[in-house]
């Protein structure tokens, strides 16, 4: 996890009943040494009172777009640059609208429309709300431009119905709000990590490969970096730039990757990741020339390439931790699980593949995180943010590893 120690954070409030669960949050908040402003819209203050808020913040609460007062002390610019993160919370249905059209006629949104931090949303509606193709049109768009969305989760609802739509819980949110704050948990550690797909010759001209643009695996790169990890970076043929303080190996192939991997295996190596769509074939003959249209048909010859990970996980300086993603169109976690246990991994990240907006070269995912323990659903966010996410997991995993070998037992999805 994160650090918010000396973190700003504003907190914009709309009216929805979870608005009382954001007393909860503050003190959470400012318990882990954040700073807490926060802007309460006119239906929120009809849930709960400014004072209350004010009083757990210990800072007045701004209500009023135009107001000479607030103005002289923190007007909305200065509000909106002082924040290191910005959270809408609960978000309804009206404020995602809001925020997904990019309207500025109250506080709450001029403030979220300038701000420079990361903005993070957690909705909270009527579970019939949040499955309005309206609202899921409004989410895909915030997140499409980077914006975090937190939960919401399933279950009983205030109105009786029941159903997704639910805030998050405020540890969960305090959590992913100090994920996204690397609080250099991987100091000392060194990752392996591979990305981007591989190309497999059948002459000179032409290749077998992926439809793998690296995105996944170089968002991890960066996050472990960011959490101080020495990161060695295995990536595939990719239009991407080497994130900072990032270690590449550039290679083409199955095999070079193997060969590389291997080479970065070693004693000092604590965490492997293998995000990369590895070819699991290759020509059995790499034609030296350019192979000539003849006949209707034509019959390749294809062998099995090395299985990188397995490799990795039932090595003599196997990491202290494997993780494998799983890249699935169907099916999902049985096929997952399988992978997990067949290549010896501790952890398994399944990706559905069969969605456009969760896969392949898209900007966003949603993962199953998948252990010994059980399971958990990460909902769907920028590659970034479940990179960060993932980085946060897999660092608690081995620090736990390293004072016991118990295992953390993940959350089994509907715990929420
Ligand atoms: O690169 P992006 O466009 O951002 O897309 C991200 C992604 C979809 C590629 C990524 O999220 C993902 O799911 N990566 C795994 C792709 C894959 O090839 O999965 P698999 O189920 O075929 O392989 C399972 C695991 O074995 C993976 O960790 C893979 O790296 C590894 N493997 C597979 C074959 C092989 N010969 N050697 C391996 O190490």
């Amino acid at each position: 996890m994160g650090h918010l120690h000396n973190r700003n954070i504003i907190i914009g409030v709309t009216g929805g009943i979870a608005a009382y669960k954001i007393a909860e949050l503050i003190r959470l908040l400012r318990g882990d040494g954040a700073a807490v402003r926060v802007i309460m819209s006119r239906g929120a203050q009809a849930f709960v009172t400014p004072l209350t808020l004010q009083s757990l913040s210990g800072h007045p609460v701004h209500t009023e777009l135009l107001d000479e007062t607030a103005e002289m002390g923190m007007g909305h610019i200065e509000l909106a640059r002082w924040a290191d993160a910005f959270l809408v919370a609960p978000a309804t249905a009206d404020a995602v609208a809001r925020l997904a059209a990019g309207r500025a006629d109250d506080l709450l949104t001029t403030a979220a429309l300038a701000t420079p931090a990361p903005l993070f949303v957690a909705p909270a509606m009527n579970q019939q709300m949040w499955n309005n193709a309206a609202t899921s049109a409004n989410i895909q768009t915030l997140t499409n431009r980077g914006v975090n969305i937190i939960g919401p989760d399933a279950g009983e609802q205030a109105c009786g119905d029941v159903g997704a739509g639910r805030l998050t819980e405020p540890a969960d949110i305090r959590a992913e709000i100090s994920a996204h704050f690397p609080n250099r948990a991987l100091e000392g550690k060194r990752v392996v990590i591979t990305a981007g797909p591989t190309r497999e010759p059948l002459d000179p001209v032409r290749y077998l490969s992926n439809h793998s643009s690296g995105k996944m695996g170089f968002a991890l790169a960066q996050a472990a970096a960011e959490a101080g990890a020495e990161t060695i970076l295995i990536a595939g043929p990719v239009m991407l730039d080497t994130p900072d303080g990032v270690t590449r190996v550039n290679i083409e192939t199955a095999g070079q990757m193997h060969e590389a991997c291997m080479e970065q295996i070693h004693e000092s190596t604590d965490l492997f990741v293998g995000s990369a769509a590895v070819a699991d074939y290759r020509a059995e003959f790499n034609a030296p020339q350019k192979i000539k249209k003849v006949g209707d048909t034509l019959n390749l010859s294809l062998i099995r390439n090395p299985d990188i990970i397995t490799e990795v996980a039932k090595s003599t300086h196997r990491p202290s931790l494997v993780v494998g993603f799983a890249a699935e169109t169907e099916h999902l976690m049985e096929h997952a699980e399988a992978k997990r246990v067949a290549k010896g991994l501790d952890v398994v990240v399944a990706n559905d593949v069969s969605r456009a907006d969760i896969g392949f070269n898209s900007d966003t995912n949603m993962v199953t995180w998948l252990d010994n323990a059980g399971h958990e659903v990460i909902p769907l966010t920028t590659k970034q943010n479940l990179a960060r996410l993932l980085i946060a997991r897999c660092s608690k995993r081995l620090s736990s590893t390293s004072d016991s070998d118990d295992k953390i037992p993940a959350k089994m999805e509907g715990d929420r």
